[in-house]
């Protein structure tokens, strides 16, 4: 018994290392690609996007209040208290005629993002995949498409990693699933009924149905049922059903664990100083995540970039959402920017892409800065400068630069370099129409 115990642990350990020798991906190197990547898009889509944030005449705000409480339109349901059964029905309008898989993710991609993620499941437990799991799902809609196969497909055309949100604490359609903390509470017996009911099987479903690359789980700074014991099984599974898909912190939000792949930053959080464990900000191009008709807090694209490049320089990643209309297209003004993103990427995704942390104690007032080692062994640094200046002096110990350019245009830089510090001196026509440049000295 105990020989035959020991044949079969045998077994499965070479059956394990054969699974990792095949696709050569290991703990150590599964997010090498999300450490390159830098850019993703978001995309909060569903049910709620029927309502654009307006519900029985009332529209919802589009800040956040006094009291910290959001307002996001995919919250309506609970905010805007909209009962469950006519929640429901919404369903039966649920019919995207303008979507298009392949288009959305070409501006993704003209977007210079190079990862996507969608909600496959936000909080309202709406999937929009045909679960066996569960039927309130896409499957019952007039939408009749395969809409996060055809998503997968398009990602693997344009050469785009894609994942998915999937809320797997909050579910406002399982009656045992959990509720925002001013509903009645439901005892922690009653979630694990949900769990595993629902939840698990799901995160099962998506994998095996989609293979994606990574999950976006979404607890935040309360008291969760997500204990240790629940996320580690939830990590457990899916290391074990995929080993290359990655997860976030958000798992459990206080209480991530060592075993997670990256952290995930507060909604549209920006730490200031370098992490080592890599990470990323979820970021809204208005109030909103999901399609709100009356939220104009439209962010212009320098801040986003902005945003971009001060992540790239503490080691982080922003990952930026679209709330897509109900009939399947992007807002215009979310259009708008991506392509301008997508512009300034592709003429300055080199201090970007697989870019690095300049450690140094102190940099200048409106500069960035990026490093990256290349094959000859030597070292790129791009000085990211978004307001006009005469000089730019960095405390930075280089050997000996011979080239100093604007990555953009190729205009020479002049220079002075002495000891430990370099001192650029700026053209006048540095900026033109683009208030963020970058000088790239090698
Ligand atoms: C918050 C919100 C949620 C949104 C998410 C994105 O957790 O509850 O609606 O999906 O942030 O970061």
């Amino acid at each position: 018994m105990k020989k035959l115990t020991v044949i079969l642990c045998l077994l499965a350990v070479s059956v394990c290392l054969m699974g990792q020798a095949q696709t050569g991906i290991t703990a150590e190197n599964r997010a090498d690609w999300f450490k390159e990547a830098k850019f993703g898009i978001f995309v909060h889509w569903g049910l709620y996007s029927i309502l654009g944030g307006s519900y029985n005449g009332h529209t919802l705000p589009d800040t956040t209040m006094a009291n910290g409480k959001s307002w996001y339109a995919e919250w309506i349901q609970q905010r805007l208290e909209v009962p469950a059964d006519v929640y429901r029905r919404l369903e039966e309008q649920f019919n995207p005629v303008n979507f298009d898989a392949d288009a959305w993710i070409a501006e993704v991609k003209n977007a210079g993002a190079r990862y996507f993620v969608i909600t496959a499941k936000h909080h309202d437990g709406f999937a929009l995949w045909d679960s066996k799991v569960s039927d309130f799902d896409i499957g019952n809609t007039l939408y009749k498409g395969e809409l996060l196969g055809d998503l997968a497909k398009a990602c693997k055309k344009y050469g785009i990693k894609y994942g998915f949100y999937y809320s797997h604490w909050q579910d406002w359609e399982h009656p045992q699933g959990a509720v925002p903390h001013w509903q009645p509470t439901r005892p922690d017996a009653d979630f694990e009924k949900y769990w595993r009911e629902k939840s698990l099987p799901q995160v099962r479903e998506l994998i095996e149905r989609y293979d994606p690359d990574l999950f976006w789980f979404d607890t935040w700074n309360e008291e969760t049922h997500i204990n240790e014991v629940r996320r580690d099984e939830l990590i457990a599974m899916i290391r074990e059903l995929s080993p290359k898909c990655l997860i976030n912190g958000r798992i459990s939000f206080y209480n991530p664990g060592e075993d997670i792949d990256f952290i995930e930053m507060f909604d549209n959080a920006y730490p200031d100083k370098i992490l080592e464990k890599p990470w990323q900000t979820p970021a809204t191009m208005v109030h909103s995540w999901g399609w709100h008709a009356n939220d104009f807090n439209w962010k212009p694209t320098q801040r986003m970039l902005g945003y971009l490049i001060n992540n790239t320089a503490k080691g982080g990643n922003y990952l930026l959402n679209i709330g897509p209309k109900a009939d399947g297209t992007f807002p215009s003004a979310a259009v708008h920017r991506l392509r301008e993103m997508g512009g300034w990427l592709f003429a300055n995704g080199e201090a970007i892409y697989g870019a690095k942390p300049v450690k140094i104690d102190s940099i200048p007032d409106g500069v960035i800065l990026t490093q990256k080692q290349i094959a000859s062994g030597e070292r790129v640094v791009y000085v990211g400068i978004n307001k006009q200046m005469d000089e730019v002096v960095l405390p930075l110990g280089l050997n000996k630069i011979h080239k100093c350019t604007v990555l953009e245009t190729g205009m020479p830089v002049d220079f002075v370099q002495e000891r430990d510090i370099v001192r650029l001196i700026l053209p006048a026509k540095l900026f033109t129409d683009c208030n963020i440049q970058v000088i790239k000295i090698e």
